[in-house]
């Protein structure tokens, strides 16, 4: 199978680039936007045509959630009228598309997790936009698969994980809100169970939405204590509100995500989120 990652230098794709080198299975093309702008439809199916693509892993995204609420119409571009392309092209080649998606598609008010076919309602740009582009995904009637997951962190780019550890290098003391509830996820976790999924397609009907994250779920104030813990830093974290932190962007007061669907289909167990932070923090320290 000729595999294409979009976004290929992203946590996510880096994840699925280092995967892919002991997978001989298939055959995996990795792009960014200075090689696959996802936006441009000509370059797509270009693309497509050229390297005879059957599966799509589309991990590009506009993924600036505060700076969204003012680029509505890139944030737009890139999170819904991209998937779109993306999907017509899938259906015109016969391809499976892998579409990955958020817990901010939900309102936050829910206390039990979400199920893959509770209604979204998001509460901001960048939500607004991963839901229109997973709606325009359904109606077009491609093979695909939709992968919402959530606080997602990894060795590379900008994320929770490293920003503690930055801190605590730079700080005796931090402000961490302790009332959003979520589920940290290791990209590389969320890699393997793409790669896990992809090993099942074919056996099973496609068309399928689904959601991964790190077992357990904290709030962001326990993240990052435990962040500090496993890093060996001396920053002392204080718990405060959501109120007490103003940003741009509403976030999710609860977006927990319930997993019994990707464990039944790709017959995986999932590892704990502090099991697979230990290993991302011993890895950016290695
Ligand atoms: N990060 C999270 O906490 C989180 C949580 C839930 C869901 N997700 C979803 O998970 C997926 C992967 O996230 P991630 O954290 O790996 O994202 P990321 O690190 O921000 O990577 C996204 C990549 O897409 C590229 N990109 C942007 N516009 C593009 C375009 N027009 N054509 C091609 N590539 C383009 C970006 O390039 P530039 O950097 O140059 O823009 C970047 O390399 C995304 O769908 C995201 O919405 C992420």
């Amino acid at each position: 199978m000729n595999i294409l990652v979009t976004g290929g230098y992203g946590q996510l794709g880096r994840e699925l680039e280092k995967l892919a080198v002991c997978s001989h299975e298939h055959q995996w093309f990795f792009t960014d936007v200075d090689t696959l702008d996802i936006t441009d439809p000509d370059a797509v199916e270009r693309c497509f045509s050229e390297h005879r693509i059957g599966v799509c892993i589309n991990c590009a995204a506009y993924t600036a959630v505060d700076k969204a609420e003012d680029e509505p119409e890139i944030a737009a571009r890139v999170n819904t009228l991209a998937p779109q392309i993306l999907a017509k092209t899938c259906l015109k080649h016969n391809a499976l598309l892998i579409q990955i998606s958020t817990d901010y598609v939900f309102d936050g008010n829910g206390t039990s997790p979400y199920q893959v076919d509770d209604p979204v309602n998001p509460q901001s740009v960048y939500g607004s936009t991963k839901a229109e582009g997973e709606r325009l995904i359904r109606e077009s009637d491609c093979k695909y698969m939709i992968v919402r997951t959530a606080w997602l962190y990894s060795t590379t780019g900008k994320n929770f994980v490293k920003t503690m550890l930055m801190l605590g290098d730079t700080k005796d003391e931090i402000n961490v809100v302790n009332d959003q509830r979520g589920c940290p996820t290791w990209a590389h976790d969320l890699a393997a169970a793409l790669v896990a999924l992809l090993n099942r397609n074919g056996e099973e009907p496609v068309h399928e939405t689904f959601h991964f994250t790190n077992e357990g779920n904290i709030t962001w104030y326990d993240f990052a204590c435990a962040i500090m813990e496993l890093g060996g830093k001396t920053c002392k974290v204080n718990p405060i509100t959501t109120d007490q932190y103003p940003t741009k962007a509403k976030r999710p007061a609860y977006s927990v995500l319930d997993l019994s669907k990707i464990k039944e289909y790709a017959d995986m167990k999932i590892p704990f989120w502090r099991e697979s932070l230990v290993k991302c923090i011993l890895e950016i320290n290695s």
